[in-house]
């Protein structure tokens, strides 16, 4: 493979190699046997594309294929990505919400399964997973995230590297994963999309890098770097993680794409105009460059005259830019090679069939079940098929909502909305009160002109829609009210300064409350929201995310008993919007003090009282899951000694049951301030009625090593002997502690 490479980098032109760096957009595409001279096709012609993604057809993949393998002196084909975020045709829940599976065989599975759909169409490589840490509601792109802790994200990242890849990139049904974006772009300042992260190394190293460790070790094939900048430098220009960390220190050895114009906004960054932020965007290693054509514009005369910019603190003679132009290429071919182009540029365009639909739709019905948490059942849930249901809110009969964000393949007719998923699975119509503009009101109407039609409007006023829904409520025996946020509230670009439910949406459930009637609470959103008295007031509250396609019928199935809710929140829901950004892993201060005054406790003098903290790892079943005493093989021990924590875990309930075992850790003394406790394992069991299981975790010295960072090249891991406090459990609150000393 390699001497193939070689070969054709030998006998490349430059231009020809510059070609290789330029990653364009498909738009409409081409179509076969038509004589078309868009702009991309007289790119296509002069062999100055690399590859494109956003292919819409794989007749469209075709004709491209053609016409560059017909460009193209040497005959170097292209290769196809897409964004796959959460399914392809078949849209499975959001990443946020598949995360509360907290289930990495069906991560692996829904991975999977979306790769063999993409690569039936000609795609290549997909956009995925996405693995950034956040840990601020206001983002709206945490809807595409793995959640808020590390651990989890990490071993997401091997799950859906594994799904997407299998053993081979080259292999029938799988596709090259890119794990982005590289890297905290889950912690903009503000919660703004796009802004810039200032944080310690020792929070880069130990929660947003982690994730991306993974993915590489698991064989990632590529990255693409995020459009914020790290303390200070953006991260198109950032050469000390991505040539620095990435490739130099976790080995990764595959190709790093741009995000979309990435490299040209390094200019509006402050990092100088386009010839100097193109020398600077691939000295840091960034490989190919997305639709800005800024390295087309800009190699050419780089590679002859080389670049003086002292203003930017930059030089670099032509041979360097050359030799960097080398290394990209040459990362750009390794990659086709490794997709099998170089042997067959037709490969996967029209060779592999697509997974039948149908068992698509039964993975996304399991994982919609599997990843709606459950956060309260005062014993309302599950249903009894003869209940007679009312089923309100502007999502009871929704479909498109249902998608979520990044759905770019997905289609809102393949959805079987709520209100049809109770029917069909009782067998009988629930009564329904539909209230679209109970969505629009307040706040989110201002917001439609932000994203054009995002929300249906009910011409009718909120005092009307509010009548109908309590007529249908006094004819029912339980109600079940839908609210949320619409699709185009979370993603990209979609920040939100306020992260919790419309105010109409407290309104309608009050108001339901009051006719005395048992009210069943499901949240339909992209990000974790503020609930504040919806929680207070709902007698069960599930929170469903944007469950894809078969979001509403998982919902169903939960409701009615025909699943059992298993999945755990892999957020802290924030209790007021004030309060994010917010997680499980945050690091003790020197206050509140035992004691002193109620200034010092609370935290926040406006936070209303009595509202319910969801914490992270929280979430209900149906089952009764009783946890025995943890025990220790040994209290004390060397670095270099395994340790084995045990426990017992019975299902005291009727029915069977998912468990999650969380394994959290603090280290009360160490030379910097640690997270007052972190998660170092889970293990997730299945328990029949009745049934014990001994739930073993292995411990070892390293998962207590920690890293000091003065700078990101002086930073190194360590770890200190003394007191370690494991805390073991069902959630990250409700655990039962045990001590460890590690004696070296
Ligand atoms: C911008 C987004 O940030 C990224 O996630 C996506 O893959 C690219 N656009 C391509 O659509």
């Amino acid at each position: 493979m390699q001497r193939q490479v070689d070969r054709l980098m030998a006998e490349m032109t430059l231009a020809e190699k510059i070609g290789q760096l330029n990653l364009l957009a498909a738009g409409e595409g081409l179509t076969t046997g038509a004589k078309q001279d868009t702009p991309l096709a007289q790119r296509l012609d002069a062999g100055a594309v690399g590859a494109i993604f956003g292919t819409k057809s794989l007749a469209s993949a075709r004709a491209m294929q053609d016409r560059a393998l017909a460009g193209s002196r040497l005959g170097i084909p292209l290769f196809f990505a897409e964004d796959v975020i959460h399914g392809h045709r078949t849209v499975f829940p959001l990443p946020v919400a598949l995360a509360c599976s907290w289930d990495l065989d069906l991560v692996e599975e829904t991975s999977a399964f979306a790769a063999a759909e993409a690569a039936s169409e000609g795609l290549h490589q997909v956009y995925a997973p996405m693995i950034d840490i956040s840990r601020d509601a206001r983002w709206g792109r945490v809807a595409e995230s793995p959640g808020e802790d590390p651990l989890l994200a990490s071993r997401i990242a091997v799950a859906a590297t594994r799904g997407f890849q299998g053993r081979d990139i080259a292999g029938a049904g799988r596709v090259a994963a890119c794990l982005k974006h590289f890297v905290a772009y889950g912690a903009p300042d503000s919660g703004r999309d796009y802004d810039n992260a200032s944080l310690s190394w020792e929070d880069l190293l130990s929660i947003y890098l982690p994730p991306f460790a993974a993915g590489v070790a698991e064989g990632a094939a590529s990255v693409m770097a995020s459009f914020n900048a790290v303390n200070k430098l953006a991260m198109h220009a950032h050469a000390p993680l991505i040539e620095g960390w990435l490739r130099g220190r976790t080995g990764f050895g595959g190709l790093v794409v741009s995000d979309y114009t990435g490299v040209k906004e390094l200019t509006a960054h402050g990092l100088g105009p386009a010839p100097v932020v193109v020398a600077r965007a691939l000295h840091a290693g960034i490989d190919m460059d997305m639709v800005g054509e800024d390295y087309l514009a800009e190699l050419p005369a780089l590679a002859r005259d080389g670049l003086s910019a002292p203003d930017a603190g930059v030089a670099f003679s032509a041979d360097e830019i050359r030799g960097l132009i080398d290394r990209a290429c040459h990362r750009v071919l390794s990659f086709k090679a490794a997709l099998g182009l170089l042997d067959d540029p037709f490969r996967g365009i029209g060779d592999t069939e697509a997974p039948s639909r149908l068992s698509g739709r039964k993975l996304a019905r399991r994982a919609a079940a599997r990843s709606a948490v459950l956060l309260k059942n005062d014993g309302v849930l599950p249903l009894d098929d003869a209940t007679g249901v009312a089923l309100i809110g502007p999502f009871a009969r929704d479909r498109r909502n249902m998608l979520g964000t990044w759905a770019v393949s997905g289609n809102s007719d393949d959805v079987v909305s709520l209100s049809d998923a109770v029917a069909a699975l009782t067998g009988r119509m629930p009564d329904t009160a539909w209230g679209a503009n109970i969505v629009a009101d307040s706040w989110l109407e201002r917001r439609l002109n932000v994203h054009g039609t995002t929300v249906e409007a009910d011409p009718r006023t909120e005092a009307d829609l509010l009548l109908e829904a309590l007529e249908v409520a006094r004819r029912s025996e339980v109600i079940v009210v839908t609210v949320g946020e619409a699709k185009e509230h979370a993603g990209e670009s979609s920040s939100s300064l306020s992260p919790a439910l419309p105010e109409a949406h407290h309104r309608l459930v009050a108001a339901l409350k009051e006719t005395g009637k048992p009210v069943v609470v499901i949240v339909f959103a992209g990000r974790p929201l503020a609930l504040g008295s919806v929680a207070e007031n709902a007698d069960a509250l599930l929170y469903a995310w944007h469950g894809g396609i078969s979001g509403p019928e998982g919902v169903a199935d939960l409701l009615f008993g025909a699943a059992s809710p298993s999945a755990r929140l892999c957020v802290t829901l924030p209790l007021h919007p004030g309060e994010v950004p917010v997680s499980h892993a945050e690091e003790p201060t020197g206050r509140p003090f035992p004691g002193v005054f109620q200034k010092f406790r609370t935290g926040w003098l406006d936070l209303p009282d009595g509202l319910t903290r969801f914490p992270f790892g929280f979430g209900l079943g149906y089952g009764d899951m009783r946890y025995g005493p943890p025990r220790l093989s040994a209290a004390r021990a060397h670095a270099g000694d395994k340790v084995l924590l045990s426990l017992t875990v019975e299902n005291a309930g009727p029915r069977e049951a998912v468990e999650t075992v969380q394994l959290y850790a603090s280290d009360p003394v160490a030379r910097i301030t640690r997270p007052a406790r972190f998660m170092i394992d889970f293990k997730q069991i299945t328990l029949s009625p009745g049934e014990s299981r001994e739930v073993v975790f292995e411990l070892d010295a390293g998962q207590f090593a920690y890293p000091l960072a003065p700078s990101l090249d002086a930073a190194e891991w360590l770890r200190d002997p003394g007191q370690i406090i494991l805390h073991v459990g069902p959630n990250s609150r409700d655990t039962q502690p045990v001590e460890l000393t590690w004696l070296s």
